[in-house]
């Protein structure tokens, strides 16, 4: 079986990045310029955030970070939005997510505007996804993440039946609608499975890629798998293991073990398609940076 290893495609796609942002410094003296915005003190989400500005900084981007405390007002983020909407020096805004309760998350998605929106949140990046104008758009960083891992591991999609489990407007909705387009990396057959989908196995017995995006751990087992299937797993979730000093490891939404023995190609957890994400993030705001200065 084929250990589609997302760890590896990030480092040389980091390396890539820094090479293009290196370029354009001697060419332009300008860099592309990340501004995360997080609001309140979640432990996962300064995580998140750290690594995004560490892994800009790798790259000689420019990364803000602004903090701002749990309570603050949905009108004082709006306004800060404003304000580097109209910075120059950004390229990229993302408002890390969950916000406060307080807070419209809605409403922060359609302030920022979409040729800065490098989390590819807003309706206008996710309509044009779906229409298929991925060169005037920007693709959420997961799908997108996956998509660069089928193409660079030349995984035949062309006419082959995807099965994606899960919804969500970040991942399941624009990875189906990427599978779908007339691209090099998908042409595929999608279905769509969710929380209401009757005998889940059904379908994902049909997969010949196979995207778990559900996040429950290891939910899809071997016998949920077709033989020679290619299986991404999206899912990160803490189970308790008291033999780890943390007491506790991360595991997908597949259960790695059993659904091996039955996969042709298959990404771990970790090192599969959680360190791609960063790496995308960074090329959207590579990206803004190249639209804005026409290059
Ligand atoms: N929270 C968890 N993942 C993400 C992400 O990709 N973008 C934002 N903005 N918030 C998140």
């Amino acid at each position: 079986m084929l250990i589609i290893d997302g760890k590896k495609v990030s480092l040389d796609l980091k390396n890539e990045l820094k090479a293009s942002v290196d370029s354009y410094r001697a060419q332009t003296g300008k860099v592309p310029g990340l501004t995360v915005i997080i609001v309140g003190e979640d432990p996962a989400s300064q995580v998140y955030v750290r690594n995004k500005a560490k892994t800009c900084k790798e790259i000689g981007m420019i990364s803000t970070v602004i903090e701002m405390p749990a309570d603050t007002t949905e009108e004082h983020l709006l306004k800060t939005i404003h304000e580097l909407n109209n910075d120059l020096t950004v390229h990229g805004i993302l408002v890390q997510q969950p916000l406060p309760k307080q807070i419209d998350e809605f409403a922060v998605t359609l302030a920022i505007d979409p040729s800065k929106d490098v989390d590819g949140f807003h309706p206008e990046n996710l309509g044009r996804l779906v229409m298929g104008h991925l060169d005037k758009c920007f693709v959420s960083c997961t799908p997108y993440g996956i998509l660069e891992l089928l193409g660079r591991y030349n995984i035949a999609t062309k006419g082959k039946h995807c099965v994606v489990v899960g919804r969500s407007n970040i991942v399941g909705k624009p990875m189906a609608n990427l599978m779908l387009q007339k691209l090099k990396e998908t042409n595929c057959t999608v279905t769509i499975c969710h929380s209401a989908t009757p005998n889940i196995a059904e379908f994902t017995k049909q997969a010949d890629i196979l995207i778990a995006a559900i996040g429950k751990a290891k939910f899809i087992t071997a016998d949920m798998v077709k033989p020679g299937a290619v299986v991404i797993d999206v899912g990160i979730n803490r189970i308790e293991d008291s033999s780890t000093k943390s007491g506790y490891r991360l595991v997908g939404d597949v259960d790695y073990e059993g659904v091996s023995a039955v996969a042709s190609a298959m990404t771990p957890v970790p090192g599969g398609v959680g360190p791609m994400t960063i790496a995308m993030l960074l090329k959207n705001t590579l990206q803004s940076f190249q639209r804005t200065n026409g290059l």
